[in-house]
């Protein structure tokens, strides 16, 4: 295998240490000594471990007959013929206490208009749409995609599916409608839930429009479509085929006011998620209802130290498993407040985030890293403006969090006073899989720390050899089933094997994509994607779905994309295009700009490329593949002292080399001209 990127070697030297204050740790869930009882537990009776907390945790209708089902792996089943309903354990259990009356869900908008609902509001309103769906004859299994802005009617419309045992599959809000049109012709929905529009940087942007142009040339009939009115503009609707939700909510012939929940078995599927890979076509992750809902609450509780006390804010649009998990599912199945912010952190001004943490007194923050760059840069005035005294545990997931941004998250928004959980997970996890544990474990800036109790995690080499030098790297495998895993692909069990299981078969370890390398105290230092998948802001975006937009485009005849380091998103996407034969280059400034807003129209804002660049060829070797190191190393601007024997053609680098040169010194140029 050739040398990857930050892969062999670890550069990243960190010695920093932080402890918890003795206050957090007496009061923590989860102590040292707790920890390490869970994790002998865990390694010496780990069906007994996992049994005693699917008991203790969940609502069952009917109790599960065994702990792990692991006759089909890699198709891993836990806790088999367990009937449960997960909206049952997010709000009747509650409602059924003094939490009743308790907040469930805050949410503001950019203005800072506020709404809160009460988990007894939370239960009436989703067992009212629960009962529409019903009444649109959506039915156990059928799926349901919601395509929304961050209102609370988007986690009313994920419950209610839950509730009637259908399975919904929410595509992020900032997703074009052609990214939408894929998703549905994948999971074919029978309703589309979304909403006239979203509130974004004080703009309203449509999102009902973008539904109607998805459905334009779709390989597939959806019946319904159901829309939230929000930012209240006329907008379209095709009688017989789109709804308004108020007007639904407020008809009593749809809408009554109670839904008996669906018991559905354990590996019901709860929802599909869709999430980049290194192919083209995202891949429908499929999660299970119970193992999926046990490790979210259990995780609440260990690593959010969760008390009914606090206030709970996880930033991540619920498009993202982030705002599946925490937003969501997690929060609401442990009795807790979650807070939903529709808009940007940065407007009205750089301070409505902390802003929001003194007006609703927030205890827990979880972000990433990109957003906390991207704070750090507009100066600490703004954070000196508010109290953020509430604040007393941190949390950062989505890429790794460089050593200076951790140190600005635990001084200026910490105070040095609230603990800093640096979580890795993924969107096939479910939950977080490798973090310290707030009160019983110290932080080292950089490190997501070690693998929780029940987890079983290592780094190994390319034949699946476990790498026991501290210092060298490896790949991130997972040595054993974890409740809350991926069941499969959705409609692709044989892409699931190939994907995750294929490459250690043979030891049955599940390959997550990463880089990491294991200190002598057993911490986790992830080093990033080994795959040709890019992370840009904490999302994961696929080189070949960047590239395949750009081929789409009449005037490209191939593509390659990479990745270059980016101070504030962690990654910054570039591509070098080819263009067709007598194509005029002449207007090329122009042509850059139509390309990265075709990008944005074929996949969305986050995939737009942030610099093109025109080349004749691209270097390839002898078999054709494209050598995008090499690549990676142009678009960093950095030397290439790496192998180019394999290279087809060497000019083509001297070429490329040289171009990358003139255009950054044009760029130099108009910077200077522009002070
Ligand atoms: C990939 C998963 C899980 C929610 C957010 C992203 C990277 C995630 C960390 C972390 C270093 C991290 C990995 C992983 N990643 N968390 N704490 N430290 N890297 O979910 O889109 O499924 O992406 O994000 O590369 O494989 P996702």
């Amino acid at each position: 295998m050739g040398k990857q990127r930050g892969f062999i070697e670890s550069k990243l030297k960190e010695n920093r240490v932080f402890y918890p204050s003795i206050d957090f740790a007496q009061k923590a869930n989860i102590d040292t000594d707790e920890l390490e009882r869970l994790k002998k537990w865990a390694e010496m009776d780990w069906e007994g471990f996992w049994r005693y907390f699917a008991v203790k945790k969940i609502h069952w209708f009917k109790r599960f007959e065994e702990v792990l089902d692991d006759s089909n792996p890699p198709f891993f089943r836990f806790f088999p013929g367990g009937k449960l309903n997960a909206s049952y354990n997010c709000l009747d259990r509650h409602i059924k206490s003094w939490r009743k009356n308790k907040a469930a869900i805050i949410w503001e908008s950019e203005n800072g208009e506020t709404r809160i609902m009460t988990y007894q509001e939370l239960y009436i309103e989703v067992n009212k749409f629960a009962n529409v769906l019903k009444t649109l004859g959506i039915k156990k299994g059928d799926r349901v995609i919601i395509y929304m802005p961050m209102i609370p009617e988007a986690a009313v419309a994920m419950l209610a599916s839950a509730r009637i045992g259908a399975i919904h599959s929410v595509v992020f809000g900032g997703f074009s409608s052609e990214a939408l049109r894929d998703r549905i012709n994948d999971a074919k929905p029978k309703v589309i839930i979304t909403a006239d529009g979203g509130f974004r940087n004080g703009k309203a942007i449509p999102l009902k429009s973008k539904v109607d142009e998805a459905m334009e040339e779709l390989d597939y009939k959806v019946d319904y479509v159901v829309v939230v009115r929000h930012i209240d503009r006329d907008i379209h609707m095709k009688p017989l085929r789109d709804f308004w939700y108020q007007d639904l909510m407020s008809d009593p012939d749809y809408a009554q006011i109670y839904c008996h929940p669906e018991a559905v078995e354990s590996n019901n599927p709860l929802f599909i998620l869709y999430t980049s890979g290194s192919t083209g076509k995202p891949k429908g992750i499929v999660h299970s209802t119970a193992g999926y809902l046990l490790w979210t609450m259990l995780t609440m509780k260990w690593v959010f130290d969760i008390k009914d006390e606090d206030t709970f804010w996880c930033t991540a649009d619920i498009g993202w498993i982030t705002g599946h998990s925490y937003g969501v599912y997690g929060p609401l199945a442990m009795g807790a407040t979650t807070v939903m912010y529709e808009g940007v952190p940065t407007y009205p001004t750089p301070a409505k985030w902390w802003e929001l943490v003194e007006k609703h007194s927030i205890n827990i923050l979880y972000t990433a890293p990109t957003a906390i760059r991207a704070l750090m840069r507009l100066g600490n005035e703004w954070v000196l403006k508010h109290n953020l005294t509430s604040l007393r545990l941190l949390g950062s997931v989505g890429e790794p969090i460089n050593p200076e941004a951790w140190m600005w998250y635990y001084t200026t928004i910490g105070n040095e006073r609230a603990p800093i959980v640096d979580t890795w997970w993924q969107t096939e996890t479910g939950g977080h899989m490798i973090t310290t544990l707030p009160g019983a474990q110290a932080a080292k800036p950089g490190s997501a720390g070690t693998p929780l109790p029940g987890i079983f995690a290592d780094v190994v080499d390319t034949e699946g050899k476990k790498i026991n030098d501290p210092d060298k790297g490896g790949l991130l495998v997972i040595t054993k089933p974890w409740p809350s895993m991926l069941l499969t692909i959705w409609g692709d069990d044989k892409k699931y094997i190939d994907v995750y299981w294929k490459k250690f078969e043979d030891k049955g370890y599940y390959f997550a994509g990463d880089g990491a390398r294991k200190d002598s105290d057993g911490y986790f230092w992830i080093m990033g994607r080994v795959d040709d998948v890019l992370n840009v802001s904490g999302h994961r975006i696929g080189t070949m779905e960047v590239e395949s937009a750009l081929v789409s485009h009449r005037y490209v005849a191939e593509a390659a994309v990479v990745g270059r380091p980016d101070e504030i998103t962690g990654e910054a996407i570039v591509a070098f295009v080819v263009l067709k034969e007598g194509v005029d280059k002449s207007r090329h400034d122009e042509m850059v700009r139509e390309l990265r807003e075709h990008v944005q129209k074929q996949i969305g804002p986050i995939a737009k490329p942030q610099e093109i660049i025109f080349t004749d060829a691209l270097p390839k070797t002898r078999s054709g593949k494209i050598m995008r190191r090499l690549l990676r190393d142009i678009a960093a601007g950095r030397q290439i002292n790496q192998d180019t024997s394999t290279l087809e053609d060497a000019t083509v680098l001297d070429k490329l080399t040289e171009l990358k040169q003139k255009l950054e010194e044009e760029m130099n140029k108009n910077n200077s001209s522009n002070k």
